[in-house]
Formats: structure tokens, C-alpha cells, sequence
């Protein structure tokens, strides 16, 4: 096992009718700012829910927070932030909107310059944050109990990670029902962008670390298992309340300890969605199944033991195992309801070039868990994935 820090103070409150308890975790004083997204909130209740729980709070709103958050939107709520005098930010939403909270968490206190530097260090130049609080309403990113967040600038159509220390939320609320009026769109989703986000951490190779892969496989199980049943039922709390704990904790920090991550899919990801629009999990099951297909060899001892331990498979040679685990993974996502083509989303081989240099442009040319995915390798995956 590799050596490693583990730091993970978010305070989490799971279950029905936990945003009453707001009133417990939000200080009396705050002058709070609820961060939402483009308003399914307002429709279902969630922020009538948030208000009423805040009680006598001076609370101000700012709403219209994109998918994929833009750095521009982002410099506005900043603004609002500063001149309002804000203490406190909550975020009621997805990803989009926890990590758009989080950039404005540290931007209105940054005094390196430009807040776009935050980016460009990757969040190393972060020394504070506003305190934050999120009530999650959609489980994928794992943005919820982690410490990450993903902005895009539009007007470079770059789409740029960060992380710091100082940017985990200080509570995050988990209700499961509040999940319920999801589009079937975004189940799949967020199925298929927890699922991705173990194997990054997990599909790699082998250090010796049995309870990290078991963590692991017990998550892909479960999301195996539950997924499809919330694809059919979406009222059902236990399948809801599953899924959510489950994306959760495939990015909380808990699964990474001490083994090699990858990530090469995600950086390949990001700029398939900065440049063409698509869902951030529909970038990642275009490109995973091609990726595993192209690094088999580099990822033989752990690609067979997922073949064994998620999927059952047992029959037939080492490549044939292997090739069924990734045909199984590319029909689970494609199950969820997440195409897994470039041409199912209208692209052709025209594509490519620009993402390769998008990559070059961000530095994104010895990815994965050993650098060895090179420009070249990026560009045979994407021709894979056509
Ligand atoms: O905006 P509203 O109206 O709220 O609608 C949203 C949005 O259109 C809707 N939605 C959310 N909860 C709902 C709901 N609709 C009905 N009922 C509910 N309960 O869902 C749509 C998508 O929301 P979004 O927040 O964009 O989705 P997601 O949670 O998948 O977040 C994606 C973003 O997170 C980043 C992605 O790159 C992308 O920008 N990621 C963040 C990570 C992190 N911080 O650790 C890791 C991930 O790998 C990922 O990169
Ligand atoms: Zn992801």
C-alpha cells in the first residue's frame, strides 16, 4: 500500500426530513446565500423546505447556476457575495451547483489577483474559504463529502479542476426523497459518473490493498444492483437512499487511500464537454470502455480481477474474461440509459483534433495512473470511441 493523508471533515446528515435540521448546523447569526441551480428546486419544494428551516436567518438567494458552472455566472455571485457581506453559502442542488459554491467560497476571500488563478494553480494558491453548507439533490459527483470542484471558463471553453483543503463542505444533507423528481436523464447520470469515479481509483494495478478494493467492488455491486431499480421505480426511498450513499462514497477520499488513481477518462472528459456540450457522465462512458480497451496490458492483473469479483466471470481465457468485463461495463452504462458512442451524440472523427489539442493547451498529455497516457494513446482511445 502507498503511503497516504487522510482528511475528510465533512459533517454528514443523511435520511428523511434532515433539512429541518438546517436550524441545528447553520449558525444562528449567518447571513446566509442559498446557491441553486436553474430551479427544480422551486418547483418541488426543496427550497420552500431550505427557507422555512433557516427560520428568522437573514438569508439572500442567487439562482441560475448552469450545468457544467461557467467561471463568468460565477464572478457575478462573487460580486454579490462581497457587496452583501455574505458569511455563510449554502448550496441546494447537484455538483454544478456544490462546486460552483465552492469556487465562490474561496474566490471572495482569494487575494492572489484574478480568481481565474485559482484554476490555472489547480486551488494550490487557496490559503481560506467561506464556510459552506450543501443540501445535495442529485447523487453523482461525490462534490457533496469532498474537497474538489469543476469550473469552465466559456469564453476559452476551458474546463478546469481544483481542489483544496479548505473548500470541504462543512455539512452536507442527504435526503434520498429529495432525489425522486430527477429526470430519468440525470438517474443514469449520476449512476454512471459514481460508477467511473471507483474505477479511476480502483481499476489501475495492484499494491496490496484489500480493503480499498473491496470498498470498491462493494460499490460497483451496489450501483450494478440499484441502479436499474431506480431507473423503474423511481419513488422507491431504499434503492434512492443506496445509490445515494454509494456516490458518496466513491469520491470521498475513502476509496483512494493509499492506491494509484488514474483519471485519464475524466481530463479526456472534461474536454469533450467544453467543446461540445455533452452531459459530463455521457463524456465518460464514450471514453472509459474505449480506454480499458486500448490499456488491457497495463491494467491486465486488475481488469481480471474485476472481471472475477463485479462481474462473476470465470470462463474462458484471461482476454476473454477481460473483454466480456468491459462489454458488461459498456452495456450497464448503455442500461442506464448512457450512450456510449461519440456518434450517438452526433460526432464523427472531425472531433478529435480539436480535443487533442485542447488537451495539449490544459498539459494533459501523460495521463493516468503511470503517465503513460500519451497524446498518441488519448487520440487512439477517442478513435475507438467513435
Ligand atoms: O439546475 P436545476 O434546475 O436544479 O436542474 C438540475 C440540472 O439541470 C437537475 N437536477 C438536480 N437535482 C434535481 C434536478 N432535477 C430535478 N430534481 C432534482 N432533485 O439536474 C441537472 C444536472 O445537474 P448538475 O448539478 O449539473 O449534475 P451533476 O451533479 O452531475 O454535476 C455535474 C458537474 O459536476 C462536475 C462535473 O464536471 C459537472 O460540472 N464534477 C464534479 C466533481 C467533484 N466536485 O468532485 C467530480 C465529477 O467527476 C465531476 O467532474
Ligand atoms: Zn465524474
Amino acid at each position: 500500500m502507498l503511503n497516504f493523508d487522510f482528511y475528510n471533515p465533512t459533517h454528514i446528515l443523511f435520511g428523511k426530513g434532515r433539512i429541518a435540521d438546517l436550524n441545528k448546523v447553520v449558525p444562528l447569526d449567518a447571513k446566509v446565500l442559498i446557491l441553486y441551480g436553474g430551479g427544480s428546486i422551486k418547483k418541488n419544494g426543496v427550497f420552500d423546505e431550505v427557507k422555512l428551516a433557516l427560520g428568522e436567518r437573514q438569508v439572500s438567494e442567487f439562482g441560475g447556476i448552469e450545468p457544467n458552472p461557467t467561471y463568468e455566472t460565477l464572478l457575478a455571485t462573487i460580486e454579490l457575495v462581497n457587496t452583501n457581506k455574505i458569511d455563510f453559502l449554502l448550496a441546494v442542488g447537484g455538483g454544478s451547483v456544490i462546486d460552483s459554491t465552492k469556487f465562490v467560497a474561496a474566490a471572495a476571500l482569494f487575494e492572489g489577483g484574478e480568481p481565474w488563478a485559482i484554476l490555472e494553480k489547480r486551488g494550490n494558491n487557496i490559503s481560506k474559504a467561506l464556510p459552506f453548507g450543501t443540501i445535495l439533490t442529485l447523487p453523482a459527483t461525490g462534490s457533496e463529502m469532498n474537497s474538489g470542484a469543476v469550473v469552465t471558463r466559456r469564453s476559452i471553453n476551458a474546463k478546469m479542476s481544483f481542489n483544496s483543503r479548505h473548500c470541504f463542505p462543512q455539512f452536507s444533507i442527504l435526503d434520498p426523497s429529495k432525489t425522486f423528481t430527477l429526470p430519468i436523464r440525470q438517474i443514469g447520470n449520476g449512476a454512471v459518473d459514481a460508477f467511473i469515479h471507483v474505477i479511476e481509483q480502483y481499476l489501475t494495478y495492484p499494491v496490496n490493498s484489500p480493503v480499498q478494493d473491496r470498498f470498491a467492488e462493494g460499490i460497483l455491486k451496489t450501483l450494478i444492483e440499484e441502479g436499474p431499480k431506480a431507473l423503474v421505480n423511481p419513488e422507491d426511498y431504499d434503492v434512492r437512499a443506496n445509490l445515494m450513499w454509494c456516490a458518496t462514497m466513491a469520491l470521498n477520499g475513502v476509496i483512494s487511500t493509499g492506491v494509484p488513481q488514474d483519471w485519464a477518462t475524466h481530463m479526456i472528459g472534461h474536454e469533450l464537454t467544453a467543446l461540445h456540450g455533452l452531459d459530463h457522465a455521457q463524456t465518460l462512458a464514450i471514453i472509459l470502455p474505449s480506454m480499458l480497451r486500448i490499456r488491457k496490458d497495463a491494467k491486465r492483473e486488475k481488469l481480471l480481477q474485476y472481471a472475477e469479483r463485479v462481474w462473476d466471470l470465470r470462463d474462458g481465457n484471461d482476454d476473454i474474461r477481460i473483454d466480456a468485463a468491459i462489454k458488461h461495463t459498456q452495456n450497464f452504462f448503455e442500461q442506464m440509459g448512457v450512450k456510449t458512442h461519440l456518434s450517438d451524440y452526433a460526432l464523427n472523427a472531425e472531433c478529435i483534433p480539436a480535443i487533442l489539442s485542447a488537451l495539449e493547451a490544459h498539459r494533459m498529455v501523460s495521463l493516468g495512473e503511470r503517465r503513460d497516457v500519451t497524446m498518441d494513446i488519448s487520440r487512439q482511445v477517442l478513435e475507438l470511441s467513435l
